[in-house]
């Protein structure tokens, strides 16, 4: 299986000594060859920055976050959320990849102090306006980084809860260095919650159930410069490319296991949070499936780990 380089672990297991060119020890050509991965990745990051960010204003208008009626409605976390995290009520809650913050402010309503972190300015910018608007700045933070960089970003701090919402690690083309600041971030006794779209669906062509890219993680990205964003409004966007990978449920559990967290459940659904592919049917309100009387599909995926509580010093 082939590894997404940028991570210098990785490339570890890629130059193994045997297959180095001769010119170089092996230190070297490590160092080399993640220098060249970073500068790809640096491209890589700044091309779907610049999507990201001009997608906040569309994102914001749109019919689909309706941040007025978000505003006038003051909605929680949902049943399901709440149902997998209990009472939040003064635990410390990070959210990675955060966008403009809705689900983050979902659970300072909900009691938890909370901390965004998104790599958009502009998403930032707007978490902090929503929060002001809507009485949540006392218990709501948004940082700007990097999720790669979030660990320095955010002070090497730990928190009770990490959580990541839809439509996250396809913006990253190595789990393995994901895992690694989720790990670090889990603050001992605490737990990580995900809610992803599932591999199997980002591995599907988007008008015909047929596989058209790899199931598993993979170097290269898939660049796409369709323009369009998931959300109702808008018209093609300036920054059309954007690059995407993706990870298979297997690879996502292995890495958070190897950084540190321990499955507590996961749980695949049949149903995803938007009209993922154009064939999808809304089934309740807000979740898509495929129709009846078709076989079903795994479109989403959820999962808990927890990190084990630190022992106690013997006296
Ligand atoms: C589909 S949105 C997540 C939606 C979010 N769950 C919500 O509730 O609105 C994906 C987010 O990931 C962010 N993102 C993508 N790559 C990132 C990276 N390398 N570091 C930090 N944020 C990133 C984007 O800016 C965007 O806000």
């Amino acid at each position: 299986m082939r590894r997404s380089p940028p991570n210098g672990e990785s490339l570890r297991q890629i130059v193994h000594p045997a297959r180095a060119a001769p010119l170089f020890r092996e230190r070297e050509a490590i160092t080399l060859l993640a220098l060249m991965a970073n500068d790809k990745w640096e491209d890589f990051r700044a091309t779907n920055r610049a999507n990201w960010d001009e997608r906040v204003a569309v994102h914001l208008g749109s019919r689909f976050y309706d941040l007025d009626g978000w505003l006038r409605d003051k909605p929680g976390p949902s049943r399901r959320d709440t149902e997998a995290l209990g009472d939040v009520t003064g635990l410390s809650l990070l959210h990675l990849q955060c966008h403009f913050g809705l689900d983050t402010l979902a659970w300072a309503r909900a009691g938890a102090q909370v901390t965004g972190l998104d790599f958009a300015p502009a998403a930032v910018t707007a978490a902090r306006d929503i929060a002001q608007r809507a009485g949540l700045a006392q218990r709501a933070e948004f940082v700007c980084a990097d999720v790669y960089e979030a660990v320095d970003a955010l002070g090497h701090a730990e928190f009770d809860i990490v959580h990541v919402s839809l439509g996250a690690l396809c913006w990253l083309p190595s789990v393995e260095r994901w895992a690694a600041q989720v790990g670090a971030l889990v603050a001992p006794g605490g737990r990580f919650y995900l809610h992803d779209g599932h591999p199997l669906a980002w591995a599907l062509a988007d008008d015909r159930p047929e596989l058209i890219r790899s199931y598993f993680e993979e170097a290269e990205p898939l660049a796409d410069d369709s323009g369009y964003t998931y959300t109702d409004s808008g018209g093609p966007m300036q920054n059309k490319r954007q690059y995407e990978w993706n990870h298979g449920v297997g690879e996502t559990v292995s890495e958070l296991v190897r950084h540190g967290l321990r499955l507590e459940w996961l749980v695949e659904h049949d149903w995803t949070v938007w009209p993922h592919f154009p064939w999808l049917v809304e089934t309740a309100e807000g979740t898509w499936s495929t129709p009846p009387g078709r076989p079903r599909l795994p479109l989403s995926f959820r999962l808990l780990a927890s990190r084990a509580a630190r022992d106690k010093v013997p006296e």
